[in-house]
């Protein structure tokens, strides 16, 4: 028997041969990992896409009427509610407007009576949210929807700062105001109508957020303006799961600028619409996707602004202070 020696420099190169071949064979599979991550990624993305657009262009509404003949409208005297309550009465529902001031609130109702005539009725509730307690805001509202058939309640009153400030600027009657709108009367109104619902089991909730709330990781000098918004949306992602299978709908949508008296944003543009094009869009959402943006322009303003969330934070603090100094200007204390 023989033995065959081979000179170590041989063997070593074997080795370094079979060494890369293994490298490769990784390489390639990581590439091709890699490659059907992508795959499935751009798949994804493009489902959602797809699903973006049917949802926005060609799906069909629901019809409002299959939760009930009347819908609960808060704020309904000016801007989005408004809107809203326009739209909704030219559907054929019935009203209940819930709103502060009796002069606005009766204008409101007789311009509604005036357009829609006889198709539909109008009932008024005088309810300042930054007065009543949660339990009277829940009582007025159950007392005056008792033997309706409420099938939608649209949570629309809100309030932001005049204009934007510091969070030690803020004083104590505004901040208290904007936490019994924006947050203590989403809550009870909500309170004051869903057993109602749960007793014929369906409805539709409508909750009117904000894009501060959930395309911005910030919205300084709108602190707390922005911190209600981001209770409403979580609270209606909740509640929603909560009552799904009791047959409700509820859902939080959350626009960018709308022309109204609250953002003093007069011009009318694509990017900002009007009430009107708003609530068009609005009402056509009703009752589908937990939290969404129904006016297409303002869902891809918010992809774009959370894909460069640090500079839409920046350029956005930037802006706001800048309105902060006009808004001091015009107080007279700058
Ligand atoms: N405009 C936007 O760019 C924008 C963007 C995102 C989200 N939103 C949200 O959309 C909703 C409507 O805003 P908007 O722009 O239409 O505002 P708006 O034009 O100022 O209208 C607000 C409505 O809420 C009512 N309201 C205010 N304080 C109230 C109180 N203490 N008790 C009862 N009702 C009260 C107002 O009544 P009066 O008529 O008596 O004042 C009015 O009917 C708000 O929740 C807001 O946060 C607005």
């Amino acid at each position: 028997m023989s033995i065959k020696y081979e000179p170590l420099a041989i063997t070593k190169s074997r080795q370094a041969c079979n060494f890369t071949r293994k490298e490769m064979e990784l390489e390639d599979l990581m590439i091709a990992a890699a490659t059907a991550l992508g795959f499935v990624s751009l798949c994804k993305n493009l489902l959602a896409f797809a699903r973006w657009l049917h949802a926005m262009f060609l799906r069909k509404p629901k019809n409002l009427h299959d939760y009930g003949s009347w819908a609960v409208v808060t704020g309904p005297t000016d801007g989005i509610g408004n809107a809203l309550a326009f739209e909704l009465a030219s559907k054929g529902l019935n009203l209940v407007l819930v709103g502060r001031n009796p002069n606005k609130l009766e204008a409101t109702s007789s311009e509604l009576r005036e357009r829609y005539g006889t198709t539909i009725q109008v009932k008024t509730v005088i309810a300042d949210f930054a007065k009543l307690s949660g339990e009277e805001i829940a009582a007025a509202v159950t007392g005056a929807t008792e033997g309706l058939d409420i099938g939608l309640l649209v949570n629309n009153a809100g309030i932001a700062y005049p204009y934007p400030r510091y969070f030690h600027e803020v004083d104590q009657e505004l901040m208290e105001s904007i936490l019994r709108v924006n947050l203590n009367a989403v809550v009870w109104v909500t309170k004051g109508v869903i057993d109602g619902m749960l007793k014929k089991k369906r409805g539709a909730i409508l909750n009117i957020g904000s894009a501060s709330s959930v395309y911005l990781s910030s919205y300084p000098l709108q602190t707390l303006y922005a911190s209600t918004k981001t209770f409403m949306a979580i609270f209606s992602r909740s509640i929603s799961l909560e009552y799904k299978e009791a047959g409700i709908d509820i859902q939080c949508q959350v626009p960018l600028f709308i022309a109204t008296k609250m953002t003093m944003l007069r011009r009318r543009s694509m990017l900002v619409p009007s009430p009107e094009m708003f609530s068009g869009a609005s009402v056509r959402w009703i009752g589908h996707e937990r939290q969404c943006n129904p006016y297409w322009l303002h869902a891809v303003q918010g992809f774009v602004l959370h894909a460069i969330d640090a500079f839409t934070v920046w350029y956005g603090q930037r802006y706001l202070k800048w309105m902060r100094e006009e808004g001091l200007k015009d107080d007279g204390i700058l």
